[in-house]
């Protein structure tokens, strides 16, 4: 079935504005309404320039029945985003991730039940808690150690993926017992324009733009298996419109890296020495390493990943940042300041 009345959570945040880009550049005929709340991470002016008549922001609470049960009265679709996503403030505060992520969800699948409205449920490698790192492992190298598989066991570390694993097996649950027309897909961490400036890689370099020091978090051994957000986009479409009812994609794009590997590369592309940075005390509970099998997306649905040349994706990003102070600038002071309690 073709989409044309989609509902897109979370679309004016990071990843869900890269993909209402993604659907209005490349599906002119899919009316798009973001449902976002504009938390401090959700900015209007990531839908800025796309064209009226297709894209429709409301702003308003996914865990709102009322309202949601309005707007998915009138949708085809729904595409998940929407969250509280960001690891170190679950920490400090695990309320309003409960609140967002698990009842959110909850009002949402309630809602396409009702009405028998496709939905797709946006989720996080993380709910599968840390891999070993490689060069723990015997015989390590790049052939050394599993990745992460549709069949791997749950196991979150934070409140974050934990509220996120929560969020997953109600989606679960609601396709086996109320028929609910449901995918999930898990994907690694992201990275390319529009993402808050708290997370690590755009916290580096609007650093350095500041004259600040970068921070890295204890060792800097820890993995991320990066993606760039538009091979996420086109992976989550993939899904949305291939996609089998009640399974669950993961999304990769063999991307794994250590966060002091990107340090130094985002410090050569921005002209410092490689050692111009702080280690910080580190995050209690960080996962080890994150690792994603993508084989199943792969080969059964016929995606690939096309932004896989990393140096080139931040190097574009740097230069998104570095274009656009006024996006990012006033809210500076207050996301350091809040780091600079916690000791990071
Ligand atoms: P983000 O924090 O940048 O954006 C979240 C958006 O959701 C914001 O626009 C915010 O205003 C909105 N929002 C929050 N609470 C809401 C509520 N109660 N009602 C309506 N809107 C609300 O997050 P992101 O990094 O773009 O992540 C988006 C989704 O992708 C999340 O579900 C996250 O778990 C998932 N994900 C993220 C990554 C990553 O690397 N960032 C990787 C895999 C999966
Ligand atoms: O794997 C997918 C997940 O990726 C998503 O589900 C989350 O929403 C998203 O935030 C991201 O989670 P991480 O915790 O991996 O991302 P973050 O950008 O916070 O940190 C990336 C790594 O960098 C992590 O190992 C912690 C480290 N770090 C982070 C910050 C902010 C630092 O070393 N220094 C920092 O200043």
């Amino acid at each position: 079935m073709a989409y044309k009345n989609i509902i897109v959570t979370g679309g004016a945040g990071f990843i869900g504005s890269n993909f209402v880009h993604y659907v209005a550049n490349n599906h002119p005929e899919v009316h798009i309404t973001v449902l976002d709340k504009l938390t401090y991470a959700g900015n209007r002016e990531n839908l800025a320039g796309l064209p009226e008549g297709q894209v429709e922001l409301v702003v308003g609470d996914i865990a709102d029945a009322q309202l949601v049960d309005k707007l998915v009265s009138q949708a085809d679709a729904v595409v998940h985003y929407a969250a509280e996503s960001h690891n170190d403030n679950s920490l400090k505060n695990p309320f309003p991730f409960i609140q967002t992520n698990i009842i959110g969800t909850y009002t949402l699948i309630e809602a396409c039940r009702k009405y028998e409205v496709r939905f797709h449920h946006v989720s996080t490698d993380e709910v599968y808690g840390d891999l070993p790192l490689r060069e723990d492992l015997p015989g390590h190298g790049e052939g050394a150690g599993e990745k992460f598989t549709p069949e791997t066991r749950y196991n979150p570390s934070s409140p974050y993926s934990s509220s996120k694993a929560s969020s997953d097996l109600l989606v679960r649950a609601w396709v086996r017992s109320f028929g609910l027309e449901a995918t999930i897909s898990n994907c690694s961490n992201n990275y390319g324009p529009y993402q808050h400036i708290e997370k690590f890689i755009p916290r580096q370099i609007t650093n350095i733009l500041s004259g600040i020091r970068p921070k890295l978090y204890g060792s800097g051994k820890n993995v991320r298996d990066w993606i760039h957000t538009n091979d996420h986009s086109s992976a989550v479409w993939t899904i949305l419109n291939k996609g089998k009812i009640g399974e669950t994609y993961l999304i990769g794009a063999d991307g794994e890296k250590n966060n002091k590997d990107v340090l130094e590369l985002i410090l050569e592309q921005m002209g410092q020495p490689s050692d111009a940075y702080d280690v910080v005390k580190d995050r209690p509970g960080h996962d080890l390493r994150y690792a994603i099998d993508s084989t199943k997306l792969r080969e059964e649905l016929g995606w690939k990943p096309e932004f896989t040349n990393f140096e080139d994706g931040m190097k574009d990003t740097i230069a998104w940042y570095t274009a656009h102070e006024d996006w990012w600038k006033s809210e500076k002071e207050a996301v350091e300041n809040n780091y600079k309690q916690n000791g990071q």
